[in-house]
């Protein structure tokens, strides 16, 4: 059986990973994937977003199943285009993504079903959102609503930084017709809840944490993820049940319900308030790094998960018991500038799993490519013993010019 797997992260290197256990033994092809994922699979020449050539590589190669990591693939039609041409393929449709790719959108459709989240108001004139801003209280979150990278959501802590910032989101005209989200700020532990999502069947996968910020005790820039782990011991059997029905359960039943049904994996960043759980935001995707730290619990034949929900039927999902804890080694200056090119040495001794996020090979010998470059995840029966494994597995990686956050997991024992 020939699986191909869109995408070039850690993330996609997990699902890879993951598909390579399954009994099936499928054929494995990974567009464009990286060096991580080229010891698993065979590593193809086409980007994620160039939906043609996808199409034409899955046919002449009799690709069964695709599956897509990368938001960006999902945002130009690749499973819409897939679909069109009979391909089976594990993702949302462009449509159902809006979830992810439009704030307003998600905002909307959760005060329509009555989901629960901070309160918001959508903008797009300058004054009115300043008038807004001024009414209301300090901090504000402001979230620009569009495909603007980079300048993503803001958390102001002063009128000054809220004007500025709606100046940059609402009155620079690079960046087209911008809209602005304004929300209240929350407080509380956030939390990663991913689902399989097959239209109203929804099936959860262990709940994970991220680390947002750059360096230890949340401190420096917003990254796309310094570390993850599962379990979570401050989310009890409740919370859980609580967000699976009032939160990822009526946004599946949403979705149908609105003609967009959503196949694929639907995350919900959740945050544990002290007025309950609200959403933070949803993807339409696997998390990363989340995936990262999820799917090596994953003990069945990951081929039929994915297929199942592809096939739009309720997979059969079963995890292993352990804990599992992620740490990312990233380029020193990053998510700020930062040089590539390092050599980094001493994976082989590594008794954990490594999976590729940045890395490329020059000369036979590995080297950093990327911003995040890799993340070793550990296993154990305990989460205390997985940051105790992860931590000392990760010291036997020796390269010039990265670093890693020593605290990921530390939220847990608090
Ligand atoms: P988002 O891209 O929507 O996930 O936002 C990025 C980060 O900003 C989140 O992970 C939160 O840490 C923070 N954030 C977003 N919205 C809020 C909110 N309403 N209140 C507090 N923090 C927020
Ligand atoms: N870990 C956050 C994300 O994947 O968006």
């Amino acid at each position: 059986m020939n699986v191909l797997v869109i995408g070039s992260g850690g993330r996609e290197h997990a699902i890879v990973e993951a598909l390579s256990r399954s009994p099936k033994a499928p054929k494995i092809y990974a567009a464009p994937g990286n060096a991580g994922i080229a010891a698993l699979a065979e590593c193809v020449a086409i980007k994620d977003t160039e939906v043609e050539k996808l199409v034409e590589f899955a046919k002449a190669n009799n690709v069964e199943l695709t599956v897509v990591g990368p938001e960006a693939a999902l945002a130009v039609g690749v499973v819409d285009r897939f679909r069109e041409e009979g391909l089976k393929i594990f993702g949302p449709t462009k449509a159902a993504a809006e979830i992810e790719a439009s704030k307003d959108f998600a905002k909307r459709l959760m005060k329509k079903y009555d989901v629960p989240t901070a309160d918001y108001a959508t903008f797009s004139s300058f004054d009115e959102a300043m008038e807004y801003v001024r009414k209301g209280s300090l901090p504000t979150v402001l979230k620009y609503d569009g495909l603007a990278a980079g300048k993503g959501v803001v958390i102001a802590t002063t009128m000054e930084e809220a004007e500025a910032t709606l100046r940059d989101m609402l009155l620079d005209t690079k960046f087209g017709e911008g809209r602005v989200v304004i929300e209240e700020f929350l407080t509380g532990e956030e939390f990663s809840l991913m689902c399989f999502v097959a239209g109203n069947k929804v099936v959860p996968m262990p709940v994970a944490q991220d680390h947002k910020r750059a360096y230890d005790n949340d401190e420096g820039p917003n990254t796309g993820g310094m570390g993850a782990y599962t379990e979570l011991p401050f989310i009890t059997e409740e919370d859980h049940a609580y967000a699976m029905t009032n939160i990822m359960q009526r946004v599946a039943d949403a979705l149908v319900a609105e003609g967009v049904p959503f196949t694929g994996v639907l995350y919900g960043g959740l945050m544990k308030t002290p007025q309950g759980i609200k959403v933070i935001e949803f993807n339409a995707r696997f998390g990363d790094p989340e995936t990262e730290v999820v799917l090596p619990r994953l003990t069945s034949d990951a081929v039929d998960v994915f297929m199942a929900v592809a096939e739009n039927e309720a997979p059969v999902v079963e995890w292993s018991e352990e804990a599992t804890l992620g740490i990312v080694m990233a380029s020193k200056g990053y998510p700020g500038d930062y040089q590539k090119g390092f050599a980094i040495r001493g994976t082989e001794s590594v008794d954990a799993k490594i999976y590729h996020m940045g890395t490329a090979m020059k000369d036979g010998e590995l080297v950093t490519a990327g911003g995040r470059v890799m993340i070793v995840v550990a296993s154990a029966p305990t989460l205390e013993a997985a940051q105790q494994k992860a931590r000392q597995e990760i010291a036997k990686i020796e390269c010039d010019n990265l670093f890693y956050r020593s605290d990921i997991g530390n939220k847990a024992f608090k």
